[in-house]
C-alpha cells in the first residue's frame, strides 16, 4: 500500500505513494483537518482545487454528533459530506483529552462526560474502531493516551504499557470484523508513545511493529514541550519503525517544523494551524507569518504572498484587513484558502525537491527567508 520511490542522499527524507480505498497519496503530504466532516469555511471542491489529496476527521465529534450510525446509514463520510478522496480518522483518545470534563482512564477505556451535554460515556479501544469502520475512513488510527507534558519517566511508561495493550485489543477487533486485503480495505496505522524518554520511544516502536500495522505515527508531540523535544521524539522513534511504511507526526507544525520532520523521514502531517490562525487574521507568507488586522496593512496594496493562490492573489492586503475588521466571513474563508494553500504548496515543494535531490538546500534556503526578521 505504500512504495518509497525516492530517498534522500544527505537526510533521512524520502517521496513516498500511498495507495488508499479512496485514491492515492503522495508524500511527504499535509492532511487539512476536518474534524466535524468540513475544512471549517471552505467548500470540499475548494478543497479539492488546493490540491489535498486526504483529509482528517474525527472519531469523538462524529460519534457524538451526528454519531456514527447515522454516518453508515448515509454511506459512510465520504458519501455524507461528498469529499471521495482519502480520508484519515483520529482515534479519539486524544479529543477525549482535551475537550471532555471528567475524564478517568482505566484498562478497559476512556470514562468521561461529553463536552456537549455532559453525559457519561465510555470510549475503549474496540468502540473506537469500530466507529472509525461505520465512518468508512481510509486509514484509522488505533486508540492511544497521549500522556501530557511535562510527564514523569514512571508515568509515560505505564501510559505506553496501556497503549501498547489497547493496540493489540485494536488489532484483534478489525481481525475480527474487518476484511484484510481488497481494494476497499481499511488501514491502521500504530501511534507510538513515550514522552520525552528515548527508550521508552524505542520500546514503543518497537512493541506496535511486532504487532504489525500499515502505518505508524509518532504522537504526544506539540503538548507543550520545547521544539528540540519535539524533534527529538521523532528522531528516537523513526529508527525503529519501518523503511517500506508511512510516518506520520501527529498535529504538527509550523512551516519550519514540518521541513525538519520531513528531514527526519516523517512522511505525513496534519495540523489545525493553518485554518486556525486563518480564522484569527494570520497568514503565511515566504517572509514569515503576517497579522492581517494589523494598521501596517491599512493602504498597504500588496497581496498577501506572492505565492498566493488566483483566488486570493488580486486581494490587497488592506482589503483582507478592512473584511477582518467589518466581520465578513469572506475573510475568513480567503484566509483559510490562502494558508492551507501555503501548507500544500509546501509539501508539494518538498515532494519535488526530494526527487530533484536537492532537499536540504530547498529546506535551508525556505526557513532562511521565514525566519528572517526585517532589516
Ligand atoms: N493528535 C495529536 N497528538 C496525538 C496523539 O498523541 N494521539 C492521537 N490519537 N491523536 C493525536
Amino acid at each position: 500500500m505504500f512504495s518509497v520511490l525516492a530517498t534522500d542522499s544527505q537526510s533521512s527524507a524520502r517521496l513516498g505513494r500511498m495507495d488508499l480505498a479512496h485514491g492515492t497519496v503522495e508524500t511527504p503530504i499535509f492532511m487539512p483537518v476536518g474534524t466535524q466532516g468540513s475544512v471549517k469555511t471552505l467548500h470540499p471542491r475548494e478543497v479539492e482545487e488546493l490540491g489535498a489529496q486526504i483529509i482528517l476527521g474525527n472519531t469523538y465529534h462524529l460519534w457524538l454528533r451526528p454519531g456514527h450510525e447515522l454516518v453508515r446509514d448515509f454511506g459512510g463520510l465520504h458519501k455524507f459530506t461528498t469529499w471521495d478522496k482519502p480520508i484519515l480518522t483520529d482515534s479519539g483518545g486524544f479529543q477525549v483529552w482535551s475537550l471532555a470534563k471528567l475524564r478517568k482512564i482505566t484498562e478497559e477505556g476512556v470514562r468521561f462526560n461529553n463536552h456537549l451535554d455532559g453525559s457519561k460515556m465510555l470510549l475503549t479501544p474496540e468502540l473506537s474502531m469500530e466507529i472509525q469502520a461505520s465512518l468508512g475512513s481510509d486509514i484509522a488510527m488505533l486508540f492511544d493516551e497521549c500522556p501530557p507534558y511535562p510527564c514523569d519517566k514512571d508515568y509515560a511508561a505505564k501510559s505506553l504499557a496501556l497503549t501498547t495493550r489497547w493496540a493489540r485489543r485494536c488489532k484483534a477487533w478489525t481481525e475480527k470484523h474487518q476484511p484484510r486485503s481488497g481494494d476497499g480495505v481499511q488501514r491502521h496505522f500504530g501511534i507510538v508513545q513515550g514522552s520525552i524518554y528515548a527508550d521508552l520511544r524505542e520500546q514503543s516502536a518497537r512493541e506496535l511493529v511486532d504487532i504489525g500495522f500499515d502505518g505508524y505515527a509518532v504522537g504526544g508531540v506539540s503538548v507543550g514541550e520545547p521544539e528540540e523535544e519535539m524533534f527529538r521524539a521523532i528522531e528516537n522513534a523513526v529508527p525503529f519503525l519501518p523503511h517500506d511504511k508511512p510516518r506520520y507526526a501527529m498535529g504538527l507544525g509550523t512551516p519550519p517544523q514540518i521541513l525538519e520532520m520531513i528531514a527526519r523521514g516523517v512522511d505525513m502531517f496534519d495540523c489545525v494551524m493553518p485554518t486556525r490562525v486563518a480564522r484569527h487574521g494570520m497568514a503565511f507568507t515566504l517572509d514569515g507569518p503576517i497579522q492581517i488586522k494589523n494598521k501596517v496593512h491599512e493602504r498597504d496594496e500588496r497581496p498577501l504572498c506572492e505565492t498566493s493562490p488566483p483566488h486570493v492573489a488580486p486581494f490587497s492586503r488592506a482589503y483582507l484587513r478592512h473584511l477582518f475588521r467589518a466581520g465578513e466571513i469572506l475573510a475568513l474563508r480567503l484566509l483559510s484558502y490562502h494558508n492551507l494553500h501555503f501548507y500544500l504548496r509546501l509539501v508539494a515543494g518538498a515532494r519535488q525537491a526530494i526527487a530533484a535531490g536537492n532537499f536540504l538546500a530547498f529546506k535551508d534556503s525556505f526557513i532562511r527567508r521565514y525566519t528572517q526578521t526585517d532589516p
